[in-house]
């Protein structure tokens, strides 16, 4: 006779945490995704036009970023085998970071699992208890829980708003020891960038370290594609630390901050999530060495994805649907609620669009949207027809 058992003490709460969740229209699903991360996609067994990833250069399939990946699981194996300080850091990772601060132009670069680990282990390696950190309304999650797990006292100012960060730094910064200025470069739900010109001028006025998470910047905007900082007209060197991706335009994974030397060394020496976690892989490590090249011998690959962006822009507009303060290749149509926003985008994937619906916590309660990608491999026809379709629907429903 078998034994009867209880449910797992976990479901009570995840069923009581679940039916929350659903009830305020904010549960999440998984879909299935067959092929590579391209402009076009298998997503639960049906063809679709993808307009919610982050390959932004198409580069995560190209032949000679996939042949690389294999040389170094080949070469090298396909885990590094431990930490970076303990038996992880190989040649190739030095190589990686050499070539990362060759083409931003800093003087040291130091390569990181992803870009939400980075975040977590950098803040609280720069500022404690005596400190505090500004940062802006719409700074990525990463940012936040890394501003959490620093202890520094947190003040938000709203989002861009210079007037507003220059009176709280003039009110709190005397309060002090060392402060922190931590923004996103290019926001990766509204797709504008951030006024670094002003950010770093005030940053230098009031003695606060500037740290920019130009994750969706990296190799997308900018001369060169290196950045937002760049892409303002700021010499690279006046950001204290900037956090890059392998993970979106480079097609491959993991993180990268760029900065002096000696940021570095102390990230080395006291950021727990770079000393308490395996190095990045070989074949990514290598992965991310292809692209960099190919993104650098490439530009029509940015110009093609800044015409993209312009293109599926003015195409929405046309529409008479906006699409907020974005000027990139990152586009938001709001739609407000979570329901209307989720119906919209599974209305969408039926006629063969792949779009995401962005919610809570993801983006503030009540400013729902569809964060509408673009790749430099998709065409005007694809973005036409995308903007037809989202017209036709929102008009339906
Ligand atoms: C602005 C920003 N920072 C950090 C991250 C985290 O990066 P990763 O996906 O490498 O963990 C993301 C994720 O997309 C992001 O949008």
């Amino acid at each position: 006779m078998s034994e009867r058992h209880p449910p797992p003490r976990v479901d009570v709460f995840a069923d009581a945490a679940l039916a929350n969740i659903r009830s305020r229209q904010r549960e999440r699903n998984l879909r299935t995704i067959d092929g590579p991360a391209s402009s076009s996609q298998q997503v639960n067994r049906h063809a679709a036009l993808q307009f919610c990833g982050s390959n932004y250069l198409d580069l995560a399939h190209h032949p000679e970023v996939v042949a690389a990946a294999a040389r170094g699981a080949q070469d090298w194996g396909c885990a590094s085998g431990g930490s970076r300080l303990i038996n992880g850091n190989l040649r190739c990772h030095e190589q990686l970071e050499a070539e990362l601060a060759d083409y931003l132009g800093t003087e040291a670069a130091l390569v990181f699992g992803p870009g939400y680990m980075a975040n977590v282990g950098i803040i609280p390696a720069l500022v404690d208890t005596e400190d505090l950190i500004v940062s802006d309304a719409l700074s990525h999650a990463s940012l936040i829980d890394g501003c959490q797990l620093s202890r520094a006292s947190v003040q938000v100012f709203p989002h861009n708003d210079v007037a507003a960060l220059q009176s709280l730094l003039q009110r709190e910064r005397g309060r002090y020891r060392r402060a922190l200025l931590a923004v996103d470069g290019l926001y990766s739900m509204d797709g504008d960038i951030a006024p670094l010109g002003e950010f770093v001028d005030i940053a230098e006025r009031y003695d606060v370290m500037l740290l920019v998470d130009d994750t969706h910047a990296t190799g997308t905007v900018g001369d060169d594609g290196r950045g937002s900082a760049v892409h303002r007209g700021v010499a690279p060197q006046r950001v204290d630390i900037q956090l890059g991706s392998l993970a979106k335009a480079l097609g491959s994974y993991g993180s990268f901050v760029a900065g002096s030397r000696t940021m570095c060394e102390l990230l080395i020496n006291t950021c727990r999530s770079f000393i308490f976690s395996c190095a990045l892989p070989p074949p990514q490590v290598e992965a991310a060495r292809a692209a960099l090249k190919i993104m650098r011998r490439e530009p029509w690959r940015r110009d093609q994805l800044q015409h993209n962006g312009d293109h599926l822009r003015q195409a929405l507009h046309a529409h008479g649907i906006g699409t907020g303060q974005s000027s990139t290749h990152i586009l938001p149509v709001i739609v407000g609620g979570n329901e209307a926003t989720m119906q919209l985008c599974e209305s969408l994937l039926q006629q063969g669009y792949f779009t995401q619906g962005i919610r809570y916590p993801s983006v503030p309660d009540g400013t729902a949207r569809l964060r509408l990608t673009v790749m430099s491999s998709h065409t005007e026809q694809d973005l036409d027809s995308l903007a037809g379709a989202i017209a036709e629907t929102m008009q339906k429903e």
